[in-house]
């Protein structure tokens, strides 16, 4: 990763110090811009991002303390360094009150100028740090549930989600891997009047057969090897709220019967049970695959199509609601980093509404959350980190050799000859791919060249979720 250039501000009517000051700082690679007068420096600073300014405590134009406070409304993380020929303990007071950081006097040693600047942009560092972990304690408090999008094709997403709110009829939500479909799932869950229930989340296609019987129904104790104490399925603890069941599509053929029965009969039976128990559980199931066409090829029962789809909601994908993206844009940098309120231009906007989005609103998430963290949060460049033939390129080629990051380790082991299993390589070639894609489940399945329930097990099978790889 580069090193940032640091910016400084050098405000003096003295021109030869000015001079000697650039010469110096350019030597130990910083940015230098000067100004003679306050006003001048004024229009520098609402021009430039400023890292430091020097500023002299008498200018033509007026006290230097008397532009602190307008060169810190351009950007209040600027440090300002006060310079004077004439020191005192009463213009030192001054000038922290007025919001500069140190105060050096004329004249100076360059060691002195040196050890300054280095506190000061230590001091910015840290309140940069502090700033980013009250931005992620604040993500992890807030709600996750809004759902931005009322310009384009998400208005009638919205209204639907509203009326799904207001009656208990099974919802099936439709579309492309990133577009929202969980997001739409929660917030239909929080709008309804069984909001203070539980909502009960199970990925169809993340457990074996075998064991989604269980998870769905429970079962009674020694109904089966290992079953030492009688469990509750997910539909009695989602009893009265709602059971999101994700990727429906993948659910084999005998559990769509069981399941369908369940939705018929209102009644579930433990494994091994002999009793049967009431349960009311709104469904909400989602997919990316298409039901429809599974339905005709006899993949997806029909009669459990129908009864899920009661109301139905298919989610865009991104390229097809466009002008939601600057809306999009600026809800992540605020949510993502609330307290920092990084900046984005017009232009980068621009670049963000030319580009195809086919991981569609996760992407979106994730390259703006890049953007904050690579672009240390000030002025952010998003479209540094679009690649539109990103994709392609991957599903041709095997990872490049070169490139150094954690994900790439297992790769320079065996190059380091050092052996592993065949079960070690799967985890981390997986855990790889997963990474390049933005964790599109789509898209890695394809380049692995697995089916994408065989990957969600996988993911399942080795704790390689997004949220346990990113700790
Ligand atoms: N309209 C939206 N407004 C705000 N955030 C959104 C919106 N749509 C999606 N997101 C965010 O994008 C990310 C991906 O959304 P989500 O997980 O709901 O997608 P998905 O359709 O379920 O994807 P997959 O098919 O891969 O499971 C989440 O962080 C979600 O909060
Ligand atoms: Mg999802």
């Amino acid at each position: 990763m580069t090193r940032k250039i640091h910016t400084v501000l050098i405000i003096d009517d003295d021109r030869s110090f000015c001079e000697a000051l650039t010469l110096h700082l350019n030597s130990k690679k910083m940015k230098t811009l000067t100004a003679q007068t306050g006003s001048e420096a004024l229009t520098i600073c609402s021009r430039n991002l400023i890292d430091i300014v020097l500023l002299d405590d008498n200018l033509p134009d007026g006290e230097g303390v008397d532009f602190c406070t307008p060169i810190l409304s351009y950007n209040n993380r600027t440090k300002i360094i006060l310079t004077t020929a004439h020191p005192s303990l009463e213009d030192a007071v001054k000038a922290i009150k007025v919001g500069s950081f140190d105060y050096l006097s004329k004249p100076f040693k360059m060691e002195e100028l040196d050890l300054v600047i280095e506190n000061s942009l230590k001091a910015a560092e840290s309140e940069q740090i502090e700033l980013m972990r009250a931005d992620k304690e604040q993500l992890a408090k807030e709600d996750d549930t809004i759902l931005i999008g009322r310009r384009g094709g998400l208005a009638s997403v919205q209204r639907l989600v509203d009326l799904a709110a207001t009656n208990s009829a099974h919802v099936l939500i439709t579309g492309e891997t990133g577009t929202g479909k969980n997001l739409v799932a929660k917030a239909i869950h929080n709008k309804s009047l069984v909001k203070d229930h539980a909502m009960i989340t199970t990925n169809c296609a993340s457990l074996p057969d075998n064991l989604i019987e269980a998870e769905l129904f429970g079962y009674e104790k020694g109904a089966f090897t290992g079953a030492v104490a009688s469990t509750k399925g997910i539909f009695e603890m989602a009893d009265q709220g709602t059971l999101f069941l994700d990727e429906i599509g993948d659910l084999a053929l005998h559990l769509q019967s069981k399941l369908l029965g369940v939705l018929d009969e209102k009644k579930i039976k433990k494994i091994g049970g002999q009793t049967v128990k009431k349960v009311n559980v709104r469904i909400i199931a989602a997919t990316n695959a298409e039901l429809a066409k599974a339905v005709q090829k006899r993949l997806f029962r029909s009669d459990l199509y129908y009864r899920l789809c009661v109301l139905s909601i298919h989610i865009p994908p991104l390229r097809e609601h466009k002008e939601d993206i600057p809306d999009l844009c600026h809800y992540f940098i605020k949510k993502l980093a609330p307290f920092f309120n990084p900046e984005i231009s017009d232009s980068e906007i621009d670049k963000m509404m030319d580009y195809g989005w086919p991981g569609n609103v996760r992407e979106l998430r994730n390259i703006i959350e890049r953007s904050i963290i690579m672009h240390k949060g000030t002025i952010l460049r998003p479209s540094e980190f679009l690649n539109p033939n990103l994709f392609d390129a991957i599903a041709t080629s095997p990872p490049s050799k070169t490139e150094k990051n954690s994900d790439d380790d297992f790769i320079e082991s065996i190059d380091n000859k050092e052996l592993l299993s065949l079960k070690k390589i799967e985890k981390n070639y997986i855990r790889h791919v997963l990474t390049k894609m933005s964790d599109n489940h789509t898209r890695t399945a394809k380049v692995l060249g697995i089916s994408r329930s065989t990957l969600m097990r996988k993911i399942k099978v080795y704790g390689l979720n997004s949220a346990i790889r990113k700790k």
